[in-house]
């Protein structure tokens, strides 16, 4: 299996096109050890032919044009692509976007929870993929689809928050229905397996129990700490309030997985604020130490 990561930056990207934070600034100016990076999204593919995203940014044609596998090959006539299918994880802007990029009338096959295809549903501007060309297919968690090129495709429901455009709507914002879900990918000729969980609120028992003695698991890395936002004043939200776990701290990821037995940890979904994207901080020795990797733009992984 390869597994490229398209995007390792949360929604905004780094730079984000308004921010000033240290880190944005820096980035911008070319300051050495800080790297640019674009929104949240993988591809994945058994035989290097045919690939699924995993979510499609904002970004998405700028990853496509970085990423040769995902041209059109030339044998394959006028009009073709070797993205089979798109899987989201949630109807956040940051990982639907991209599907308003995907509209030129190739056929590629949807996969959503049923939350998240209402929310499609409910905004007619997605009609701009023909059903006809780009089915959309709800994903029960649980049961495994048979992906174009042989993989199998499972989503499993983790702790999450609706999308920020329909909090409104929601009675309650800690929610574990399909807001959010994880993926897991798998091979069923290798045996490899992958699991891509860009948004989590909280490693529960039952997520636990679904990672442990994992081969590789991309794990949500927006925030290193809950208050991250706040103190640096870009926002008054913690990181709980958006759904998303941190790294550091008794109750952040680094902590949870300490007990896991995960072999490879990586994380994705990095926020524009977090300390780690600059390669020479104390927060980047610090996950590094405890055995994580710092996704980038480009990175591939062959399992
Ligand atoms: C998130 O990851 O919390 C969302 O992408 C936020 C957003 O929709 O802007
Ligand atoms: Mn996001
Ligand atoms: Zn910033």
């Amino acid at each position: 299996m390869i597994i490229k990561v398209l995007g390792s930056a949360a929604g905004g990207g780094f730079p984000q096109a308004n921010c000033n934070c240290r880190n944005c600034a820096d980035v911008r100016q070319g300051r050495p050890g800080v790297q640019a990076r674009t929104q949240s999204s993988l591809a994945v593919s058994q035989d290097g032919r045919d690939w699924v995203l995993l979510n499609a940014s904002p970004d998405i044609r700028q990853q496509m044009s970085q990423t040769p596998e995902l041209a059109p090959r030339p044998e394959d006539g006028l009009r073709s692509s070797p993205i089979k299918a798109v899987a989201v994880t949630n109807g956040d802007v940051d990982h639907v976007a991209g599907l308003l990029s995907l509209r030129e009338g190739v056929p590629f096959a949807l996969y959503a929870s049923p939350t998240v295809l209402d929310a499609l549903a409910a905004n007619s501007i997605f009609n701009v993929l023909d059903p006809k060309i780009v089915p959309r297919v709800a994903m029960t968690t649980g049961v495994q689809i048979e992906l174009a090129g042989g993989l199998l495709l499972e989503a499993f429901a983790v702790p999450g928050k609706v999308a920020l455009y329909l909090e409104k709507a929601a009675p309650d914002l800690g929610t574990r229905d399909d807001d959010t879900i994880g993926l897991t990918i798998s091979d069923p000729t290798s045996g490899a397996r992958v699991h891509y969980i860009p948004g989590c609120a909280e490693v529960d028992a039952m997520l636990a129990e679904r990672l442990r003695g994992a081969q590789l698991v991309l794990f949500d890395g927006t925030l290193y700490t809950d208050q991250e936002m706040i103190a640096q004043g870009l926002s008054s939200k913690t990181g709980k309030r958006m759904g998303h776990i941190s790294m550091a701290g008794a109750d952040g990821s680094i902590a949870a997985f300490d007990r896991l037995d995960v072999k490879r940890r990586i994380y994705v979904h990095i926020n524009n604020s977090n300390p780690v994207l600059r390669d020479d901080s104390l927060e980047r020795a610090h996950v590094e130490r405890a055995g994580w990797e710092i996704a980038f733009d480009g990175m591939e992984i062959r399992l």
